[in-house]
């Protein structure tokens, strides 16, 4: 992993009323690094993606993206700046191509008005497809995004988020609900996004031999306080880490 870090999570906590989600929460996404958030259901994952999305606003702490601040920002501000997020399915236009979504995603990107994509089909043709090669969609092309199985789905999904030009991806659950051989898929573009591209990806992810196959570096949240935050081979010897993870399930062993 590079040494430099992109985007550092400084203090954060966040509280739903008398419930505190995120407890001084430190974490720092080096630049290019593939970096696993994992830990048991309810220790404040999501929440913790969401704050740096700026879908929701830290109580306090602060988030910083190279070098400045953007904690609490609109989430169009956040992704504008290069923190994108994998988009929610209603964010595909179900009834256009897979093709046309990514070249939307593009046409937004470049400041060109969607209606010139009627006139101009072949408008950054290419790049789309640069999108769709690294996604591996390339021959799903011409289909029609509403009609996508729900791992080609989440890989049009990528591909939309990549079109912004982001420098950071944060993934959450990106496998939910997937058969192994999907899942395998998704780790094999994250990686290829990542080696590819340069992009930095922060990921949760409950299949731990995932994570510690593609990542460089993970962070353990528990009851929203950070418990671990190492290489895999150091977290996985990790005797709080295994307690917690032994300690809820036996199926959820780290070996
Ligand atoms: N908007 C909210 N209002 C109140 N409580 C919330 C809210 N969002 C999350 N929580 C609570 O905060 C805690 C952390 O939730 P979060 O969704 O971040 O966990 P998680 O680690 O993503 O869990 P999972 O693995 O199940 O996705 C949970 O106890 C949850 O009930
Ligand atoms: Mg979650």
């Amino acid at each position: 992993m590079s040494s430099t870090t992109i985007l550092s999570v400084e203090g954060v906590g966040k509280t739903f009323g008398g419930f505190r989600a995120l407890n001084d929460v430190t974490v720092k996404i080096g630049e290019k690094s593939i970096h696993a958030l994992i830990g048991p259901n309810g220790a404040g994952k999501s929440t913790l993606i969401n704050v740096i999305s700026g879908r929701l606003t830290p109580t306090c702490g602060r988030v910083i993206f190279r070098g400045e601040s953007i904690g609490g920002r609109p989430a169009h501000e956040t992704a504008r700046r290069g923190v994108a997020r994998s988009f929610q399915i209603t964010s595909i236009f179900g009834s256009a191509s897979v093709f046309e979504n990514v070249q939307i995603a593009l046409l937004a990107q470049n400041g060109l008005c969607t209606r010139m994509f009627s006139e101009s089909r072949s408008l950054l043709r290419d790049e789309a497809f640069s999108f769709l090669e690294s996604v591996k969609l390339v021959e799903q092309a011409n289909r029609v995004a509403g009609e996508l199985a729900a791992g080609d789905r989440k890989r049009l999904e990528f591909a939309i988020a990549l079109a912004g030009n982001p420098r950071v991806m944060l993934l959450d659950e990106p496998t939910a609900g997937m058969s192994p051989d999907e899942r395998t898929i998704i780790a094999n573009i994250i990686q290829s996004i990542n080696q590819e591209r340069g992009v930095a990806v922060f990921f949760t992810e409950h299949d731990i031999d995932m994570v510690f196959s593609i990542a460089n570096r993970v962070t353990v949240l528990h009851q929203g306080s950070c418990i671990a935050d190492d290489t895999p081979v150091a977290v996985r010897m990790d005797r709080r880490v295994q307690e917690v993870y032994l300690g809820e399930d036996e199926n959820a062993d780290l070996y």
